[in-house]
């Protein structure tokens, strides 16, 4: 089998870079690993910035996602014991963000994908890229199949087998946090409008929601605790945002570690990394599912241009660092980072600054609606 570009995982990288070159006249195959009903209910990321929404439109999947996607123009930064708004569209010239669960994002593209035909196959096993000759081979309905395509895109996540490919010539750049997010699905109303960011001396804890009948909330845990029972969640948010948040039954639960990770290049021969194959952020900035847009914006737009193609690593990466900080930042400002009370001190003040100086609410705004995507 032949194609122009052999995509390797079905997230939303792998399918958003999929729809883009259908729409360019790109021939494209996708291999996923798993099935459609695990990919579809894979519980992640929830918001989405601007850009993302911006590119939702252009090809031409926005509709759900306006129906139902909720838009939000501030986010709530709480601590000692008060609240404080940033005004992320005044703050911006009147970009948002909207809360549009990862799964809804994924199930639009593989709803669109499905219906216009060209292959995504689910269920794939063994791949195998060489990232010299451009040929993919893999197991599908129990027979080895070989695709020959011009250009591999890397999009199989931070556990994916493109990656491991290439490491001799990668440069990893890593970070690993002492915490993680243990995160709760519920069925009860959001307690707050806004998403509320709550630094707390007992640890982190992040009021997210789904939509007006779901709430998604997040708590700073250790890295491997195991998921706690749900009364004692419930006190522990209670005390964390200093109020009683509305309860419910909690119906998807787990602990996700945190991690900053960027590898350097993220191109080798005729293999292209995308998203979580080539980085990885701590979710305190929710960019990890819209930075693996941008690079496929920026990647779908470069193919068929070998200039822009060698560009991609270095064009990609600016964003890619720029995400990392801010993801740094957000993480070191609001969780529990030590017991060093000159940390706890030099946060709070960096808290109170964000929230009092307009010039530094400003930049917090700015990088959390997103910064444009860039195209070849
Ligand atoms: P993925 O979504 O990981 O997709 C990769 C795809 O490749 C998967 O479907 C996988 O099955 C497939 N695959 C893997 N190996 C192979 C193979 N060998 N062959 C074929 N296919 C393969 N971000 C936020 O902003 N906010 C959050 O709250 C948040 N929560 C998260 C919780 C968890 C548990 C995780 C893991 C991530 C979370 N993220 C969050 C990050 C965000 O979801 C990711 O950044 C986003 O999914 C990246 O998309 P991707 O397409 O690059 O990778
Ligand atoms: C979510 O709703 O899942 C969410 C929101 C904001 C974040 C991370 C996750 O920073």
């Amino acid at each position: 089998m032949r194609t122009q570009v052999a995509i390797v995982g079905g997230g939303p990288a792998g399918l958003m870079l999929g729809r883009l070159l259908e729409r360019r006249g790109i021939e494209s195959v996708i291999l996923e690993a798993r099935d459609r009903e695990y990919v579809q209910q894979r519980v992640r990321a929830g918001v989405l910035e601007q850009a993302t929404m911006d590119l939702m439109d252009e090809v031409g999947l926005g509709g759900r996602m306006h129906r139902e996607g909720l838009v939000h123009e501030g986010v709530e930064l709480r601590f000692d014991g008060e609240g404080h708004r940033i005004a992320l569209s005044d703050l911006t010239g009147g970009r948002a963000i909207t809360i549009y669960g990862q799964q809804e994002v994924v199930k639009d593209l593989i709803e669109a994908r499905l219906e216009s035909g060209p292959p995504l196959h689910f269920d794939v096993g063994d791949v195998v890229v060489d990232p010299e000759t451009g040929v993919v081979t893999y197991t599908h309905a129990g027979e080895r199949q070989r695709l020959e395509a011009d250009l591999i895109a890397g999009c199989d996540g931070f556990h994916g087998v493109c990656r491991p490919t290439i490491q001799d010539v990668l440069t990893v750049y890593e970070r690993v946090y002492p915490f993680g997010w243990m995160g709760i699905l519920a069925e009860c109303a959001p307690s707050s409008e806004e998403l509320i960011y709550a630094h707390h001396e007992r640890g982190f804890a992040l009021a997210s929601m789904r939509s007006h009948e779901v709430t998604r909330m997040y708590l700073q845990c250790a890295p491997d605790a195991e998921p706690w029972p749900d009364e004692q969640i419930w006190d522990e948010l209670d005390t964390r945002f200093g109020m009683g948040v509305n309860r419910g039954p909690i119906f998807e639960k787990g602990v996700t570690p945190m991690r900053s990770f960027v590898v350097e290049p993220m191109q080798h021969g005729r293999l292209y990394l995308a998203g979580d194959a080539a980085h990885i952020v701590p979710p305190t900035g929710a960019k990890g599912l819209n930075t693996a847009m941008a690079d496929v914006a920026l990647l779908a737009s470069s193919i068929g241009d070998e200039a822009a193609l060698q560009a991609y690593t270095r064009r990609a990466l600016e964003r890619v660092w720029r995400v990392q900080h801010f993801s740094w930042w957000m993480t070191s400002m609001l969780h529990r980072m030590s017991d060093d009370p000159f940390e706890t001190r030099i946060q709070r003040s960096q808290l109170r600054y964000t929230v009092t100086s307009t010039a530094q609410a400003t930049a917090l705004a700015e990088n959390y609606v997103g910064l444009p995507f860039i195209t070849a």
